[in-house]
């Protein structure tokens, strides 16, 4: 079978410059020849410590930045054969800080609006109608649990996990079949996140959505994920079933992160 999202042998390296005339003074290796495949359906958890390029690998497969070696796949095809609103279709990724996500000059409406207007014109070669984006858009609002009052909105005017609500229904509207959530719930007081974790998974389940899910949190991909991906200096290092690799890492690295989280002894 086919897998709708692969990354084949990705490498990417980030070169610090510096200095007078911006000198180059050395190179990043933040990716090392990563190979992964996404089934539909699948929901898949990327963990690893700060820096080990989790970050690069969802820019990378969303194509918000292009690899220096290797290639993605679309069920089969390269990205290249993609145009950049093909790729909205197939991929969408919200972000840890839901306030620096948003434009803070932008209502609610307008947000969810602007990206519908874009999936209209890919899906039907011209924007949505005034009527129809407003209607979707309070449709849209609704699916991620917030009333169409809201609508009205700036992003300052709402706490940060109803601007996480508001940054999962704006990648939602356009329509992608694959949900990169890169630190959802990290950002959010703890009582927050369990009602984010359980809206992600109910619109997993809603609308199909493949999901790879970024945290430094192991409670978190556990909860969401039922296959682990460990990555170390932009390498996976291991890679099972969620519940095989908590209960029974077979690399030390990952038995280390497992350590350093208080209460995770399992
Ligand atoms: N734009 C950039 N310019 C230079 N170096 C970068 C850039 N983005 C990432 N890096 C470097 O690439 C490596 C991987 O970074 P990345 O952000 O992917 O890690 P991460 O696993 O997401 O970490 P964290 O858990 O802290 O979010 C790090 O060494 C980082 O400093
Ligand atoms: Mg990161």
């Amino acid at each position: 079978m086919t897998s709708l999202l692969e990354a084949e042998d990705i490498t990417k390296d980030f070169h610090i410059e510096g200095g007078l005339f911006r000198r180059r003074r050395g190179t990043v290796r933040a990716l090392d020849r990563v190979t992964l495949a996404l089934n539909a359906g699948d929901s898949v958890g990327l963990v690893g410590e700060s820096g080990s390029g989790k970050t690069t690998l969802a820019k990378i497969l969303t194509g918000l930045l292009s690899p220096d070696g290797g290639r993605v796949l679309w069920e089969g095809r390269p990205a290249a054969d993609y145009s950049r609103a093909q790729w909205a279709g197939h991929v969408q990724m919200i972000f840890q800080d839901p306030s620096s996500s948003l434009n803070p000059k932008l209502t609610v409406r307008t947000l969810l609006t602007e990206a519908l207007d874009v999936k209209h014109r890919r899906t039907e070669g011209r924007g949505g109608s005034t009527g129809t984006l407003r209607d979707e858009a309070g449709v849209l609002l609704s699916s991620v649990g917030l009333s169409p009052e809201f609508l009205r909105s700036y992003p300052h005017q709402l706490s940060g996990g109803q601007k996480q609500r508001v940054a999962i229904a704006r990648a939602l509207a356009a329509e992608p079949r694959v949900l990169v959530a890169d630190e959802p719930v990290s950002a959010l007081d703890l009582s927050i996140q369990a009602q984010i974790l359980n809206l992600l998974l109910d619109l997993k389940d809603r609308y199909s959505l493949t999901l790879l899910v970024i945290s430094h949190d192991l409670a978190v991909v556990g909860y969401l994920a039922d296959r682990l991906i460990v990555m170390k200096e932009g390498r996976p290092v291991e890679e099972g079933p969620a519940g095989t690799v908590l209960d029974s890492p077979r690399h030390d690295y990952t038995r280390t992160l497992l350590a350093a989280v208080p209460g995770f002894i399992r």
